[in-house]
């Protein structure tokens, strides 16, 4: 019996899009065994990506170590985010994920004054949120700005941002059903207390483009493997060029130096750029995978990649509620990352096991269970994946 991928690829395909599709896919082994629709979880590997773990590997085993190449890979990496963001590189810090990058920021913050406030919303990842609790001790005051039938109301902002708050901390996706803010209008709001903002963009870089400049963004931050094709063990730290100065953080190291090779154990001189957010040495074999998946990014170009995914968001939605699947969250493309959360009757780790035996990748979440294409699916996997996804359902009733 055929797999559904390998009916779903013996259908010829209705539309293209504006890239070279069947370039891109040969890029991905994964796609000759299953549909991989989890890139809200994990993007599969490139041969791009894998050659350049590989170069490390080659570089420590020829050469014993090589800091130099190495460092100037980490940079290369830095200089590839901000290439993405549309920021210098000397606005970007490399840390080793969401967490630790939200921790350091925090860390740079002061609760002593009178802006003791910080406001988050309710569809932070965990980690987020858990990193503006632990600040509490320094005296951090947390307000939650709240989720409603899977969204956050632009208006819910209001009454809570006010002249005490410091800082704003908004995903710009929600990881639970890839509902999507509108950063500018959050901005707005947010400066017009005085506030900053700080935004985790994990669920969205790569799917479309974002400007931290344009959007008038204070501090953000992602990790790679999710929709910019890397692997876990490196994230980045945006910060706005006028403030890093004014900004000390806590959770430093020695790379958060003027010269972390200076030595110089008793003196905290710190980097005049967002290196001062580093910390420890940094994730090299990341790094080097970090940059090959977002040259992948770049390259295509976030605008092609976001009319792409709009059309595959928009078919897998049409062609879920034809089949009376049932939808978390808002059904407005406009409003959304590509990835789509459909409500589980059972376990939603069941749902992704069934799936998975029937060759697509999904990502189950609590109580749903969620599809994410990327700019390498077609529509014809995301039907095939559509029925499939309907009869694991309707088994699991
Ligand atoms: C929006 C978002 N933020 C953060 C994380 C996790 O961050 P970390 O790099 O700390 O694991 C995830 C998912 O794993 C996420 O979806």
């Amino acid at each position: 019996m055929n797999t559904p991928h390998q009916t779903a690829t013996a259908i010829p395909r209705t539309e293209d899009p504006a890239y070279d599709l069947d370039g891109w896919r040969r890029q991905i082994p994964l796609l000759d065994a299953f549909i991989p629709l989890n890139n809200c979880s994990q993007a599969p590997q490139t041969h791009r990506t894998r050659a350049a773990a590989e170069a490390y590997l080659d570089s420590w085993n020829r050469d014993g170590m090589d800091w130099e190449t190495w460092m100037e890979e980490v940079h290369r990496a830095r200089a590839e985010f901000a290439r993405l963001i549309n920021a210098s590189p000397d606005e970007v810090a490399v840390t080793t994920s969401v967490s630790a990058a939200t921790a350091s920021l925090a860390s740079a913050l002061n609760f002593t004054g009178r802006r003791t406030k910080v406001v988050a919303t309710e569809a932070e990842f965990p980690t987020v949120g858990h990193v503006w609790l632990a600040h509490q001790k320094y005296g951090a005051r947390l307000a939650w700005v709240p989720v409603r039938d899977g969204v956050v109301d632009l208006e819910a902002y209001d009454g809570v941002i006010d002249d005490e708050t410091q800082i704003v901390s908004a995903c710009h996706g929600y990881y639970q059903n890839g509902f999507k803010q509108d950063l500018a209008a959050i901005a707005e709001k947010t400066h017009a207390h005085g506030a900053w903002l700080y935004v985790d963009a994990y669920q969205t870089l790569g799917t479309c483009p974002v400007d931290v400049k344009a959007l008038d963004i204070d501090f953000l931050s992602s990790g790679t493997l999710k929709y910019l094709m890397g692997t876990p063990g490196i994230a980045f730290l945006y910060v706005r060029q006028a403030l890093i100065e004014r900004l000390h953080p806590a959770v430093t190291g020695w790379f958060g130096r003027a010269n972390p090779f200076a030595f110089q154990i008793k003196t905290l001189d710190w980097a005049p750029t967002a290196n001062r957010f580093d910390t420890g040495t940094p994730p090299v074999i990341s790094a080097y995978v970090a940059r090959a998946g977002l040259s992948i990014i770049n390259e295509i170009g976030p605008a092609n990649i976001q009319a792409w995914t709009d059309r595959l968001s928009q078919r897998l939605i049409d062609g879920a509620l034809a089949r009376g699947l049932s939808i978390d969250g808002t059904t407005d493309i406009q409003q959304k990352t590509p990835s789509t959360a459909f409500v589980c009757p059972g376990d939603s780790h069941t749902v992704e096991a069934g799936l998975r035996e029937r060759g697509i990748l999904a990502s189950a979440r609590g109580p749903v269970i969620r599809l994410a294409p990327h700019f390498y699916n077609t529509l014809e996997e995301i039907d095939g994946a559509l029925d499939v996804l309907a009869e694991v359902l309707e088994r699991e009733t």
